[in-house]
């Protein structure tokens, strides 16, 4: 049995009162669901308080992005695995497409952002997923394959119970326009092949697959129902307590 995780990820928004405040209204609503990891991003200057205010709940602190470097240094700018840990972080998330697109990120970069968070011991979120001309192009699952294989480069069979994987079509990011359940289950269920090639059966069986773009209150469940969803990665929808707590309990709904 894999156990869903849902996370949501607040992107470039919130000061650090505005993200206590969202922590601290999400900790009541969502201290029943036991059935899933619930996980938060907040930017990182808020990562802190925001782990400070969840401590000893059911809710973990995710960093957005960490750098490829594991040894402190003269990196202007970035912020080490360990740093992240060290505030509190226990997840981060690596390969957003918005850090591909907006900052050049290439699947290099991404592969060591996740060696770097796996020897600081957090479990890595890594997102992949083509555009809509790839997709119209019929190339998606050769883009996807590509993110993986280099992605996950260099990794052992130890560090893959702490990799989960985001699935999130570029199209279906902050858009409106969600995969239909079905084409996510599609693209899931070729991740996990993809992996299980690269590794194992039995890692595949057990890796986490999350669905992210354009997830709201009514469209988790269609999308929870699906063989090879196991979670989601919510932007929108993950600011307001209320709607994210909607979303950690589709069971309920
Ligand atoms: P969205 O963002 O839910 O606003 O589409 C998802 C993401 O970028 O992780």
């Amino acid at each position: 049995m894999r156990k869903p995780v849902i996370a949501g990820n607040w992107k470039m928004y919130k000061l650090i009162a505005e993200s206590a405040a969202t922590a601290l209204a999400l900790k009541p609503l969502v201290s029943n669901a036991n059935h899933c990891e619930v996980v938060v991003a907040p930017v990182f200057t808020a990562v802190k308080t925001v782990a400070d205010r969840l401590e000893g709940s059911n809710v973990r602190v995710a960093g957005q992005d960490c750098s490829t470097e594991t040894k402190h240094g003269a990196h202007t700018g970035e912020v080490a695995a360990d740093m992240l840990r060290d505030a509190g972080a226990t997840y981060v998330i690596v390969g957003h497409s918005e850090r591909r697109q907006l900052y050049a990120e290439t699947d290099t970069f991404v592969n060591r952002k996740a060696l770097a968070a796996l020897k600081a011991g957090l479990t890595v979120i890594m997102c992949v997923g083509e555009t809509l001309e790839q997709r119209e192009g019929g190339i998606a699952e050769r883009v996807v394959r590509g993110q993986l294989e280099g992605g996950l480069r260099d990794l052992t069979a130890s560090d893959l119970d702490r990799i989960i994987i985001a699935y999130e079509p570029v199209w279906a990011i902050g858009t409106g326009r969600t995969a239909t359940p079905e084409q996510a289950q599609e693209m899931h269920a070729f991740v996990r092949r993809v992996f299980a090639d690269r590794f194992s059966q039995a890692a595949a069986a057990r890796l986490r697959i999350l669905y992210g773009g354009s997830v709201k209150p009514d469209n988790i469940a269609g999308l929870m129902r699906q063989p090879d969803v196991d979670g989601a990665l919510v932007g929108g929808a993950s600011l307001d307590a209320e709607s994210f707590a909607q979303i950690v309990n589709y069971e309920r709904t």
